[in-house]
């Protein structure tokens, strides 16, 4: 749904709408440092009525934006949170352009030392958007030079060394901090309590990845039978990034096997089991995890760190990243005592299921 009116008056003062910029703010900053993923990927919405789905993150953001554009002032700080893949950083880059202004875009990794912050937040222009991608990383002297920052426009700088060091105050223009992370529980509350705007990303629901689908296969000019675009729909984990990386696989196919027409269901199929991922979308990483359960534990209660480590995976990506799909699914369930496949989790990799099993 479009909210922000494209006829909504520029700010009072400052920037017009003017297209926005994206750079990538853990390089120097020149013109090789516009970020080349939005020319290169090219599938990314720009605007807000381009956005397929996320109704209520949509709703929510067009609102805040109008106010602020009407208002002229900066967009409050946003908090971006739910699986990868879901369109943090597309949104960010949206509300950018929505905005009229530059994106910068970073990630928490590439903030380790205090010049890097400091740096960022020295060169930003007014109402300029700074995105911060795994912002559950930052250190804990990064996130302190954010606070006063991201409350008051002020950055504290120390000068000097011990017992001559002093604390100097800068002013600086209004900004809007979008942070996104997989992991909101892992933010610190100083620092969640900063954001003006919190919203979770949820996965798509059919619908919503089929437009996706079919918008990116008129981007790519290929043309999609409408079972084939609700194959890579189904099998896309929710996630449009992936609907995206599989439609790409299929063009491949397509293009050595020489259909040049309409692309069918068989080919979709033959290019999505060529990569391993099957009917509901379970990529050999979401498998192995179930089987494991299933042939070393007799399907479950397990620990976290006990599947993490038989795995040889991150505990927090397992949970951040892999889990969550299951979980949507209703493949896998988290209890107090451990992981559990479900049923339905049973059944989908061909199990018997046996009485007593997780619903
Ligand atoms: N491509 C990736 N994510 C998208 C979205 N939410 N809407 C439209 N196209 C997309």
């Amino acid at each position: 749904m479009a909210i922000v009116s494209s006829n909504a008056g520029p700010p009072s003062e400052g920037p017009g709408r003017k297209p926005s910029r994206v750079v990538d703010a853990s390089r120097q900053e020149d013109d090789s440092a516009e970020l080349s993923a939005t020319k290169e990927d090219g599938l990314r919405p720009r605007r807000l009525d381009d956005y397929i789905g996320q109704r209520e993150l949509k709703q929510v953001l067009g609102i805040a934006i109008q106010a602020a554009i009407g208002r002229g002032e900066a967009l409050d700080h946003v908090l971006l949170y739910g699986p990868p893949g879901l369109g943090k950083t597309t949104m960010a880059m949206v509300l950018a352009e929505e905005l009229g202004v530059t994106c910068r875009i970073t990630s928490a990794p590439a903030l380790e030392r205090p010049r890097d912050i400091v740096g960022l937040l020295v060169n930003l222009q007014p109402r300029e958007v700074l995105f911060i991608d795994e912002i559950h990383r930052l250190t804990r002297v990064a996130e302190e030079l954010l606070y006063p920052a991201m409350e008051d426009r002020r950055l504290d700088l120390t000068v000097g060394k011990g017992s001559t060091a002093r604390t100097r105050a800068l002013e600086l223009p209004p900004f809007t901090l979008v942070g996104a992370t997989t992991r909101a529980g892992a933010l610190s509350s100083p620092l969640r309590d900063r954001f003006g705007l919190i919203q979770r990303l949820e996965f798509y629901g059919l619908d919503d990845l089929q437009a996706i689908v079919l918008r990116a296969a008129g981007l790519l000019k290929l043309q999609l039978s409408p079972e084939a675009c609700a194959e890579i729909a189904r099998r896309c984990r929710g996630t449009p990034r992936i609907a995206n990386r599989l439609l790409r696989r299929v063009r491949d196919v397509a293009c050595v096997r020489e259909v040049f027409g309409c692309i069918d269901v068989h080919l979709v199929d033959e290019a999505l089991t060529l990569h391993r991922v099957d009917g509901r979308g379970l990529d050999a990483s979401d498998r192995r995890l179930l089987e494991l359960l299933l042939q070393s534990h007799g399907g479950g209660p397990v620990g976290l760190d006990t599947l993490a480590a038989a795995l040889g995976e991150d505990p927090t990506t397992l949970e951040a990243v892999v889990e969550p799909y299951l979980l949507q699914l209703g493949f896998l369930q988290r209890t107090p005592r451990g992981r559990v496949v479900t049923a339905a989790g049973r059944g989908h990799l061909g199990w018997p299921v046996e009485e007593g099993d997780a619903a």
